[in-house]
């Protein structure tokens, strides 16, 4: 009698498993990320909803929200899809290819309620259970030297909710970074000065402190200045290029160009 009630359980069990796993809910498979040689993106089956749906999508530096425009070969990175909106049911697929449509950069274990597996000559990574949040992170190291541009793709879609395909919002989207040259990423010696993170906003942050950084606008005014720092606030300048003028420790300048953003 134990015997038969167990192996029903077994059975009722693998059933339901099979059910969630099929579920177009938790994932809808293939390629659907809008980028060349998909088969479509989300909107091929859902459409017909408005959650004031926005979607960003690219490559980041681990933890941050800014998205790079060009990539140091063989240096990790994070892929960032970021929804914004009104829904509470998100789900999204998001690929990162170069110009010929082949898999570029290799991506770490996936985080919960996310997988990633191959599909052609492209890897997908999408959820396997909708987000409130609408925010999901992978990390992304970039290919080796001469990979040429990245670029990532993504759709989207905010749901209503109804575990239906209609009714639902559908935002695609994608980003191209080219990778920096060996020109722009020049070797740092140990008492180079560096400007950390340029472009940059709010706050230039340099990798040593120095007697003094100034910070002139185009038309030769000085717009913001610190003493004895490794920092430099410039929240309140407009987006444009500027020039840093660090005064060093051994008393020399050093001038560099400054782009704000
Ligand atoms: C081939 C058709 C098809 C495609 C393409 C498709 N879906 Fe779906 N999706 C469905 C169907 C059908 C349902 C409802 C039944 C279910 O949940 O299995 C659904 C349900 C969902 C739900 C739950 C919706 C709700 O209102 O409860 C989410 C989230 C979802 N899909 C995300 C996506 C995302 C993200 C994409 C694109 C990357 C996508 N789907 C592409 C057919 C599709």
């Amino acid at each position: 009698m134990k015997k038969i009630l167990l192996s029903t359980l077994v059975i009722a069990s693998v059933f339901t498993l099979g059910l969630t796993l099929s579920s177009n809910a938790n994932g809808p498979g293939g390629n659907r990320t809008g980028s060349p040689g998909s088969s479509g993106n989300c909107g091929s089956c859902h459409s017909g909803g408005n959650f004031s749906g926005q979607l960003k999508v690219g490559i980041v530096e681990i933890g941050d929200t800014i998205y790079i425009t060009s990539y140091t070969p063989g240096k990790a990175y994070e892929m960032f899809v970021k929804i914004n909106g009104t829904s509470s049911k998100m789900g999204f697929q998001a690929t990162a290819v170069n110009a010929s449509g082949s898999a570029l950069g290799t991506y770490a274990t996936a985080p919960t309620g996310t997988n990633t597996y191959n599909s052609g000559t492209k890897v997908i990574w999408g959820h396997t259970s909708p987000s409130s949040t609408g925010a999901w992170r992978i990390g992304w190291t970039a290919p080796a030297a001469g990979a040429g541009t990245v670029t990532v793709y993504s759709s989207c879609i905010l749901a209503n909710g109804n575990n239906g395909d209609n009714g639902d919002q559908v935002v695609v989207g994608s980003k191209s970074i080219s990778e920096a040259t060996s020109s722009n990423t020049k070797e740092i010696s140990k008492n180079e000065i560096i400007v950390l993170g340029n472009p940059t906003k709010d706050i230039v942050r340099l990798n040593q402190s120095v007697l003094s950084m100034s910070i002139w606008n185009q038309s030769g005014q000085m717009v913001a200045k610190s003493n004895n720092s490794s920092e430099c606030n410039i929240q309140h300048l407009p987006t444009g290029n500027y020039y840093l003028q660090i005064l060093k420790n051994n008393h020399k300048h050093e001038l560099i160009q400054l782009s704000v953003k």
